[in-house]
């Protein structure tokens, strides 16, 4: 085990009242002083129903230009797929800890998939208050069964189950994103791998925290993905950063956040921004979220697309493969 899980430090310390000064984060990301109220700007919310294409591809490209965050309701997925993603999830981290170990991610694995706690080096040591668990979960070639918890039973099923429907929004958002940077409605999701798109869970779980005002649960970042696609319980602790400030990203009810990630922005040459976000946690509430990091095969090098530079235009950013972008952004070493 690389260390101790937060789940379990977050027991021995339910009753203290404090947390081991790992987790207390610099006066610069203490959410306490960090997070802005009052004035409260709100990601765009989009009726993913809407029959009029045109004003939809216009919304989410404004979104994605605007925001790099927003959410979208009426998805089509239906709320007991959802509801059993979240259940069997759930299930999972109630396991005993030497059960949920079967699952680590293995200390040598170069692959980020597995049950684990900390996904990037941190400066001074610092820690973040959550653990996750990775796998894949499309296409099935890409499929690592290992990492699939076999308790509860049902977790095969619901995970295929949700997988099965996420493509369907995936591909509609992919084609409304394409079309908005005035391609043809194919051309996007082909260049981040077409039929190759690799579909990434992880869960993460934040357990209760004595002082939510000093810990931070996911440290500020942007998403390597080309998009993700978010399921939050009904806990809120997703922030964004705007204008200088953080702000609470309001939970709704039946609603997938989705967030313009790394590739995307390269792939538009900064038209659609990704943006920075972070989690907090709560004193007595367990907040848990399933992202589905939508990425592009590890050997596609990724650049920004011919058809949108030109001499007024000209490239910001640098063609890599993905995996080195990846390797890159895990090891804090400039792209
Ligand atoms: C992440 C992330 C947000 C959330 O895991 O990359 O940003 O709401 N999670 O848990
Ligand atoms: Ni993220």
């Amino acid at each position: 085990m690389d260390m101790e899980r937060v789940q379990a430090i977050a027991f021995s310390f339910m009753t203290e009242g404090r947390i081991p000064p790992e987790f207390i984060r610099s006066e610069k990301e203490q959410p306490a002083i960090t997070t802005l109220h009052g004035y409260d700007p709100q990601i765009p919310t989009i009726d993913f129903s809407d029959p009029d294409e045109d004003s939809l591809t216009s919304l989410i490209a404004e979104a994605s230009r605007d925001w790099g965050m927003f959410q979208i309701v009426n998805h089509g997925i239906p709320t007991h797929v959802i509801n059993n993603l979240q259940k069997v999830g759930e299930d999972f981290f109630a396991l005993p800890q030497e059960e949920k170990e079967l699952y680590a991610k293995p200390p040598d694995s170069k692959s980020i998939e597995g049950y684990g706690t900390r996904l990037q080096k941190e400066e001074e040591g610092k820690r973040a208050w959550v653990d996750h668990l990775f796998h894949k979960i499309w296409p099935p070639s890409a499929i690592n069964y290992q990492f699939w918890p076999k308790n509860p039973p049902s977790y095969r099923d619901a995970n295929e189950a949700y997988a099965k429907c996420l493509r369907g929004v995936a591909d509609k958002l992919l084609s409304r994103l394409s079309v908005g940077l005035g391609l043809g409605e194919k051309e996007l999701r082909e260049s981040v791998g077409g039929d190759e798109l690799t579909y990434l869970l992880k869960i993460n779980y934040y357990p209760p925290c004595p002082r939510p005002d000093l810990a931070l649960g996911v440290v500020a970042h942007t998403d390597m993905s080309a998009i993700t696609i978010l399921v939050p319980n009904h806990v809120q602790g997703l922030q964004l950063f705007r204008d200088d400030h953080w702000f609470d990203v309001k939970y709704i009810p039946n609603a997938l956040v989705i967030h313009i990630g790394d590739q995307l922005e390269i792939l538009s040459n900064g038209k659609y921004k990704s943006v920075l976000h972070r989690t907090t946690v709560k004193k007595d509430m367990t907040r848990m979220s399933w992202p589905v990091f939508l990425e592009p095969p590890p050997e596609l090098a990724i650049g920004p697309l011919p058809k949108l530079i030109s001499d007024d235009n000209p490239p910001k950013y640098k063609k890599k493969r993905y995996c080195d972008y990846v390797y890159c952004k895990l090891n804090k070493i400039p792209q």
